[in-house]
């Protein structure tokens, strides 16, 4: 693998005492795109910001395209654009002179086509001559991306881009990450959400309470973890699931009124279960499926794990 970025034995303990990271080893491949997923509180800020230079760890070294992320500070910076999960810009500057500043702190020279290009990327053209303080919330954090996009990083952290953005906006954000992707350009995500690592990543990691606990492809772990479930609202409650449905995983609740059926990819034979309960005149008034949360991959790993 051509790796870009590689994290070894980095750890955190904060002033406070508090242990916000165990030691972490991790390669990320030039071009992937790389999400870390975990609940709030897990590390994943933590994480980004000691690669990006922001937190010194306690342990452990971080290495990017060759540059030590401590001792070469600057060099490793410039190769990184980061959007931060908390707001941080100037509120009486202009969305044009807020951008273009920020390429010029990377020390990279003017180039006016391509912040163009970033800010039509985000919708924001329209905008580049109001004040900061004038955007709603979405809009300022387009152009906080727009910000890290400035000086044309060639690895992008992208922390919580879609926490609290409409639907809109984090169809463009899925859009440009696809965009970059296909430019070269690697990106690593941190997110509470599967469906955005399912819709983005190529590569999950899962943390929890400062431990990485996975690292897999997503295709992989989707299959392994992506269990669904489907709720079928009968029209008259079951005491016992019938024996002629005994193919399927099903299971009977709310005192036998909903017919519950739980498959993953590998199984899934919704037509067939359909197809049964219409020839033994089953009938239904509802259906409703969910993809397993965030949570529920935790819940089942943290089963998995204290079973080991
Ligand atoms: N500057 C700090 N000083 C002391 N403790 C901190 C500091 N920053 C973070 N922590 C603690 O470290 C742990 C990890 O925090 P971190 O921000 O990395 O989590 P996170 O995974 O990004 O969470 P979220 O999903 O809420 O953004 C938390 O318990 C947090 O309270
Ligand atoms: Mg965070």
């Amino acid at each position: 693998m051509d790796t870009i970025l590689s994290i070894v034995g980095v750890s955190k303990t904060y002033a406070s005492g508090h242990r916000a990271l165990e030691p972490v080893d991790l390669d990320i491949a030039r071009g992937e795109i790389f999400a870390l997923l975990g609940p709030n509180g897990a590390g994943k800020t933590t994480l980004i910001s000691i690669i990006c230079g922001i937190v010194t760890p306690s342990t452990g070294t971080v290495t990017v395209l060759g540059h030590d992320a401590q001792k070469d500070f600057r060099s490793a910076r410039r190769a990184i654009g980061l959007v931060p999960q908390e707001l941080s810009v100037d509120m009486f500057e202009t969305v044009l002179a807020t951008v273009k500043f920020s390429r010029r702190l990377f020390g990279k020279g003017p180039n006016d086509a391509h912040i163009e290009q970033v800010l039509r990327d985000l919708s924001l053209w329209d905008k580049r001559d109001a004040k900061i303080r004038e955007l709603s919330g979405g809009m300022k954090r387009r152009v906080l991306i727009a910000k890290a996009l400035s000086h044309e990083p060639e690895i992008l952290f992208l922390d919580e881009p879609t926490a609290g953005v409409d639907v809109a906006l984090r169809r463009d954000m899925w859009k440009l990450v696809h965009k970059l992707r296909a430019a070269g350009t690697t990106i690593i995500l941190t997110t509470h959400y599967i469906e955005e690592a399912e819709e983005m990543a190529d590569r999950v990691g899962v943390i929890d309470k400062g431990r990485i606990i996975l690292v897999e492809r997503k295709a992989a772990l989707m299959k392994k973890l992506g269990k669904r479930r489907m709720l079928i609202a009968l029209q008259a409650p079951m005491t016992a699931v019938p024996a002629d449905l005994a193919a399927w995983n099903l299971a009977l609740e709310d005192e036998g009124a909903t017919l519950l059926y739980t498959f993953d990819s590998e199984n899934e034979d919704i037509p067939g279960l359909l197809a049964k309960l219409g020839t033994l005149g089953i009938g239904y008034r509802d259906l409703e499926t969910h993809k397993s949360s965030l949570e529920d991959i935790f819940v089942d790993l943290v089963e998995q794990k204290d079973a080991a």
